[in-house]
């Protein structure tokens, strides 16, 4: 990694032990995602399309693979899963949340996501379903339990999430579920499905060149745009293409950092066993919370129209 500016440092030294106000927070993340904004408005249609083009293309000969590779390995089994629960509705689904209406709860939104996917996917009772970084098991318990005729499968890099996956299917008396702990990158699958889902799992930087990135401005994390898998069709062609209004990331954000905060000594009592070191704990909480404050400004950025969540639907 390039060596910080020491007034990056001395930003980054305050976020981790929580000098930084929201507020103050909120704004150095807003007037990095107007400069974004601004970039792609002082060029003109031509001038972005050829730097669309040019990305796809640096992208091509390595593609998902290259991105994945500097995904942390650990970095999931860092996190102790009852610091989850505290943050996490029902049904512990680690991504965006679809909020119907002002007073749908986080409970409700998990549900109506997962309940989308299922109808955009077009699953039907019987198929073989496999959903790549399942996380705590949102979706593979929610197609096991709707269609109790298909048979999920669900990939993890993690042990917690698979054991904790195997216990619900336990407790739930679930028998069509299988977990996979592996690698996905690397782990050879000679079975067939009928769907494959993917929700959520391209995240190719660790947590230190995240924040840095996003309060600072010279931004190289890649946040895809709305069109651009659908440059990727190779293997694939593209049925079906939707947009989800950024709102529904603010959201999720906002519930869960509210959560989080409710929930103060007990997250900061979880980690401190975890890590042993109350610093370690504190920076660990700090992080989570700037994520939340970011998810709460780039989504909600522009009313929503700025930033998306974006579902494709592929066929082979
Ligand atoms: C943001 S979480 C999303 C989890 C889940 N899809 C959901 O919506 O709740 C990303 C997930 O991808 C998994 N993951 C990331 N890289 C992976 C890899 N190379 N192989 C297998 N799983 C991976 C992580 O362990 C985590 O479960």
């Amino acid at each position: 990694m390039q060596e910080m500016k020491p007034q990056k440092a001395e930003l980054l030294k305050k976020l981790e032990v929580g000098l930084i106000l929201d507020e103050e927070l909120k704004c150095l993340i807003r007037a990095q995602l107007e400069r974004r904004v601004l970039w792609i408005n002082s060029h003109n249609c031509e001038q972005r399309y050829a730097h669309l083009h040019n990305h796809v293309q640096s992208l091509r000969p390595t593609s998902v693979e290259m991105e994945t590779n500097e995904v942390n390995p650990d970095a999931y089994d860092d996190v102790p899963i009852e610091f989850s629960k505290l943050i996490h509705g029902r049904a512990m689904k680690m991504s965006w949340c679809y909020f119907e209406a002002e007073s749908t709860t986080l409970d409700d939104a998990e549900v109506a996501m997962l309940d989308l996917y299922c109808e955009r996917a077009q699953i039907k009772d019987g198929d073989q379903v496999l959903d790549i970084g399942c996380g705590y098991g949102s979706l593979v318990i929610y197609i096991a339990r709707k269609y109790p005729n298909c048979h999920v499968t669900g990939i993890t890099d993690t042990t917690s999430q698979k054991e904790y996956i195997v216990e619900q299917c336990r407790n739930q008396n679930l028998n069509n579920v299988e977990v996979i702990l592996a690698d996905v990158t690397e782990y050879n699958m000679d079975k067939a499905f009928d769907r494959v889902m993917v929700i959520e799992v391209f995240e190719p930087l660790n947590e230190d060149d995240w924040i840095e990135e996003i309060i600072f401005p010279d931004m190289i994390l890649t946040i895809p745009s709305a069109d651009f898998l659908l440059y990727f069709q190779t293997d694939v062609s593209v049925v079906n293409h939707w947009v989800l209004n950024g709102k529904h990331v603010a959201r999720s954000s906002e519930v869960w950092l509210k959560r989080l905060d409710a929930n103060a000594d007990t997250a900061k009592a979880v980690v401190e066993a975890f890590t042993g070191c109350e610093k370690e704990a504190m920076k660990w909480i700090n992080y989570t919370r700037a994520s939340f404050l970011h998810g709460i400004e780039q989504g909600g950025y522009n009313n929503g129209e700025e930033w998306l969540i974006v579902h494709i639907l592929f066929k082979k």
